[in-house]
C-alpha cells in the first residue's frame, strides 16, 4: 500500500555544523589541503548517486583553532545531513593523518525549506525536533533543533516523511472514505422495528456496566452470542480446518509499533499502566487517602504508574509476536487460526450507541496466512461461508462493500486502496428501527503488512501474506435482533435449533 505524494516535493537543506577537533587544525593541516578536500568532495563525494547538477555542496568553510565550520547546502538528492555523514567519514581519515580526532559535532543551524504549494490550506503549527516553523508563499521552512544523534536516527528524513503523510491525509480528507457495493442479499421481511438494546434492557437481558460503553450480558444474550460462535465453528471454522489460539489482550507498545497502530491509535486506545513499584509502602498514601475519603485519588495514582501499552484493539496484532523473526516452511501453508479469548476496547467518545457501538466489545478474530494466491483465495472461501450463514441460518438482509482497509484507517491513513488485492470488505446489515446500515463484520486481505512488520519469512523466499476477519458478536446480535426481534418463536428454524431455550435465571422485585 503506497501513499506517495503525486510528484516529488522540492526541498532545500541548509546545514551549518561545527566540528570540534582534538587539536588546532590550522596549525597542522595546510589550508590548501583542506581547500582541495572541499573541492574534490563537492565534485564527487557529495553528488554521488544524484542526477547531474544535483546533490549537496559545501558552500562555505572556515577553520578556527580546533573548530572547523561548514555550511552544506543541498537539494532532495543528497540531503545535507547525509552529505555531512559522508563528509565526516572522509574528514576523519584526513585529520587522522595528522593525529587529529573529531571530538564532537555541534549543529549550529539546520534549515529545511519545502515547496508547500500543495499544503496551502494545511497549517503546520508544531513538529518534534523543530524549534521554528515559517509557512508562507507556498513554502514551509523548518528550523530544526537537533544534535548529531538525530542524524543517525534519520530524524530529518522522518520529519519530511511525516509532512508528506500529513499532506496525503489532508488530500484524502475532502474525499469521502472509499465505499463500493460488491454484493447485496435479497430483501427480507423485517419482524421488528424497535431498538433491540432498549428492548433487551427492558427485558433484563443485559445491564449497563459500571464502565462507559460496557455491558453486563445476562444469560439470554450470552446464549445468543455463544450460538453465533457455535454456528461460526460448525459452518466455517471447523470445515475450513481452523485451530483455536489465545491472543494476548494487553498489547505492549512494541506490537503497535510493528503493526502501525502506534502511528494513530492514541485518541481511541484504552491505556494500560503498571505500578512504578509494588512496594506497599510506596502506595500507602493512596491507600490511606481512600480509607479516609472513600474516594480513589486518581491524580495521586497517575504519578505512581507508568504506561506500558493498551488493551486489545484490533485483536490480531499481538498474535504476530508468535511468529516474529521466524521462517516458516512453505508446506504448512495456508495456516488458519482464530481467537475468541477476550474483549476489544475502543474509546468511542460520543459515538456510543446500544450494543452497536461500545467501548468494550467481543469478537472472534479469524486469521489466515499463506502465499499471496492462497491468501486471496481463502478470502473468497470465507465470503462463500459467510453468505451461507447469513442467508440460510440467520436469514438476514445484508450487503458487502469494498471499503478503506481497516489497518489504513487505524493508522490514520484513510486513503483509497487502488489495488483490489489488498483491502477490506465490510459486511453491513439494515437496522429497521433506524433505517441505517450497520457494519457487523469484515474480511480483509492485509497483503504482506504483518509478515513484514514482524519479520516473518517463508522458506522459499516467496512473499508471505495474511488476512483477517473480525466477527463482532454484539454486532451480529444487533443486526439479527433488529431484523428478527427478541421473540424466539419468530427466529429462523435453523437458528432456533442451535440456540435452544433461552435461560431464565433472574427475576427482579
Ligand atoms: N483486525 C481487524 C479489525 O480490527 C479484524 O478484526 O478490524
Ligand atoms: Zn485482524
Amino acid at each position: 500500500m503506497t501513499n506517495q505524494t503525486e510528484k516529488p516535493m522540492e526541498m532545500t537543506f541548509e546545514l551549518h555544523v561545527v566540528l570540534n577537533c582534538s587539536a588546532s587544525v590550522g596549525d597542522k593541516v595546510a589550508r590548501e589541503e583542506l581547500a582541495g578536500f572541499v573541492t574534490s568532495s563537492n565534485n564527487t563525494l557529495l553528488t554521488r548517486g544524484a542526477p547531474p547538477g544535483c546533490g549537496a555542496q559545501i558552500v562555505s568553510w572556515d577553520v578556527l583553532d580546533e573548530k572547523i565550520n561548514l555550511t552544506i547546502v543541498s537539494d532532495r538528492f543528497v540531503r545535507a545531513h547525509d552529505a555531512f555523514l559522508r563528509l565526516k567519514k572522509e574528514l576523519t581519515k584526513l585529520l587522522g593523518k595528522y593525529r587529529i580526532g573529531i571530538r564532537g559535532i555541534e549543529i549550529a543551524e539546520y534549515r529545511i525549506t519545502l515547496d508547500w504549494e500543495a499544503g496551502e490550506g494545511l497549517q503546520i503549527r508544531q513538529l518534534p525536533f523543530v524549534k521554528a516553523i515559517n509557512q508562507a508563499q507556498g513554502r514551509l521552512e523548518l528550523l530544526l533543533e537537533i544534535d548529531e544523534s538525530a542524524f543517525d536516527k534519520r530524524i530529518p528524513d522522518r520529519l519530511i516523511r511525516l509532512l508528506e503523510d500529513k499532506l496525503d491525509a489532508a488530500r484524502w480528507k475532502g474525499k469521502s472514505e472509499h465505499w463500493e457495493l460488491l454484493f447485496e442479499s435479497a430483501k427480507k421481511h423485517y419482524l421488528f422495528d424497535k431498538d433491540p438494546t432498549a428492548e433487551m434492557l427492558a427485558r433484563g437481558w443485559l445491564e449497563h456496566a459500571a464502565g462507559r460503553g460496557q455491558y453486563v450480558y445476562g444469560p439470554q444474550v450470552t446464549r445468543i452470542f455463544r450460538t453465533f460462535e457455535k454456528i461460526l465453528l460448525d459452518e466455517l471454522l471447523t470445515p475450513l480446518g481452523y485451530n483455536e489460539m489465545i491472543f494476548p489482550k494487553f498489547v505492549a507498545w512494541d506490537v503497535w509499533k510493528r503493526s502501525g497502530h502506534a502511528k494513530g491509535i492514541y485518541p481511541e486506545a484504552y491505556y494500560v499502566c503498571t505500578p512504578k513499584t509494588r512496594d506497599p509502602e510506596y502506595w500507602e498514601d493512596v491507600m490511606d487517602y481512600f480509607k479516609v475519603t472513600n474516594e480513589v485519588p486518581v491524580d495521586m495514582i497517575l504519578g505512581k504508574i507508568e504506561n506500558v501499552g493498551g488493551m486489545c484493539y484490533a485483536q490480531c496484532p499481538p498474535f504476530w509476536v508468535f511468529l516474529q523473526g521466524k521462517t516458516l516452511p512453505d508446506d504448512i501453508l495456508p495456516v488458519t487460526v482464530f481467537d475468541r479469548s477476550g474483549p476489544s476496547y475502543r474509546y468511542e467518545s460520543g459515538g456510543l450507541h446500544g450494543i452497536e457501538r461500545l467501548d468494550e466489545f467481543h469478537r472472534v478474530e479469524i486469521l489466515w496466512i499463506g502465499t499471496k494466491e492462497q491468501t486471496i483465495e481463502h478470502a473468497k472461501v470465507l465470503h462463500e461461508k459467510y453468505r451461507h450463514i447469513f442467508d440460510d441460518i440467520l436469514d438476514i438482509e445484508w450487503r458487502e462493500a469494498w471499503v478503506t482497509p481497516w489497518f489504513m484507517a487505524q493508522e490514520g491513513k484513510a486513503g483509497l486502496s487502488e489495488l483490489r488485492e489488498v483491502g477490506t470488505t465490510d459486511y453491513e446489515a439494515m437496522l429497521p428501527y433506524s433505517e441505517k446500515w450497520l457494519e457487523f463484520q469484515n474480511v480483509s486481505v492485509n497483503g504482506d503488512k504483518y509478515p513484514r512488520g514482524f519479520s516473518v519469512k517463508l522458506q522459499s523466499g516467496q512473499e508471505l501474506w495474511s488476512g483477517c476477519s473480525g466477527v463482532g458478536l454484539e454486532r451480529w446480535a444487533a443486526v439479527f435482533l433488529a431484523q428478527k426481534g427478541l421473540d424466539a418463536e419468530n427466529w429462523p428454524q435453523k437458528f432456533r435449533s442451535v440456540v435452544g431455550e433461552l435461560p431464565e435465571v433472574f427475576r427482579f422485585l
